[in-house]
């Protein structure tokens, strides 16, 4: 039977490669059945990370909702260039500034006496992932968004000047891990973190985002959990980063389609589905 899924699956993604082999920046699929998503390392984290969980239960789906294939371009409903602006405006200069740009005097100073905060949530064993289209808003409740509902088309991979959460939900879904930052943390530590993040995995979204605080100015994302830090804590995070990548309920390792404001695309690191994470670190 799981074997049967997952040739439907392959067949399935098949289906909507071949809608996107107009796209020149397109990476293959690199089919291997032998690799399963299951989280290949064990989960370590040390005394010192203060651990949160929280009910997740605002995104039970209601069961009127309509489901929207994922992945599937359709401009009434989201292409990755329409209606951007329901979410975040790529073209609008104050937008980018908003959301990307240090208002302080100062960067956030470097206190390796703040601890670590990891948050945890429990997801409701009804919770489906939504898609909806450019015309609706989503909004999330959460300071950090962890999973909900989010758009069909998700981003490529790689580091953005701002990439709205709508879209980087979806990623993380499909397992990737996500570097947020604010815009007024310190630049050494952030190369650190950006570095090892990309030496790690394929699947990885890098992107500024406002809501991280002034004690944790930086953050690592997996499927419902966040990782909250002062400092750049190379063992943790490296840590994190192993236990968390490919850990979403959503087997798919194919690039996203949306690009807006994408500076560097992610390199592969193994192959396309990150068979081994963090290699050699
Ligand atoms: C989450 O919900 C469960 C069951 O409804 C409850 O037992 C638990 O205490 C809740 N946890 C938190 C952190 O609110
Ligand atoms: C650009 O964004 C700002 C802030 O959201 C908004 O006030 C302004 O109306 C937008 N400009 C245009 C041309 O959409
Ligand atoms: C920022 O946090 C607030 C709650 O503190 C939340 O409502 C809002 O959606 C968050 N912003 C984003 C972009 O996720």
């Amino acid at each position: 039977m799981h074997r049967i899924s997952f040739i439907l699956l392959i067949f399935l993604s098949f289906l909507t490669t071949v809608s996107y082999c107009d796209d020149e920046d397109f990476i293959e699929d690199d089919v291997d059945s032998t690799v399963t998503e299951e989280p290949m390392y064990s989960l370590e984290i040390p005394d010192t990370v203060i651990i949160e969980r929280h009910n997740a239960t605002d995104y039970i789906a209601s069961d009127n909702i309509k489901h929207h294939a994922m992945g599937v371009s359709d401009e009434r409903c989201d292409n990755a260039h329409y209606n951007l602006a329901t979410d975040f405006d790529p073209e609008n200069q104050t937008e980018i500034d908003i959301n990307s740009k240090c208002f302080e005097s100062s960067t956030y100073p470097v206190n390796d006496k703040i601890q670590p905060l990891m948050t945890m949530l429990e997801i409701p064993k009804r919770y489906m992932p939504i898609h909806r289209c450019m015309k609706t808003y989503i909004r999330y409740i959460e300071r950090i968004p962890m999973i909900g509902p989010h758009r069909p088309l998700w981003a490529k991979y790689g580091e953005y000047v701002y990439l709205p959460p709508q879209r980087w939900l979806h990623n993380i879904e499909h397992g990737a891990i996500v570097l947020l930052y604010h815009p007024c943390s310190d630049a050494e530590q952030l190369e650190q973190f950006k570095k090892l993040v990309k030496n790690c995995l394929f699947r990885h979204v890098i992107t500024p985002f406002t809501n991280l605080t002034v004690e944790r100015p930086f953050a690592l994302l997996g499927w419902s959990t966040s990782l909250e830090m002062s400092h750049y804590d190379e063992e943790l995070s490296k840590n994190f980063i192993k236990y968390y990548a490919r850990s979403g309920p959503e087997k798919m390792f194919r690039d996203g389609q949306y690009k807006q404001l994408l500076i560097e695309k992610a390199k592969v690191v193994t192959n396309v589905i990150d068979s081994e994470i963090c290699p050699g670190l």
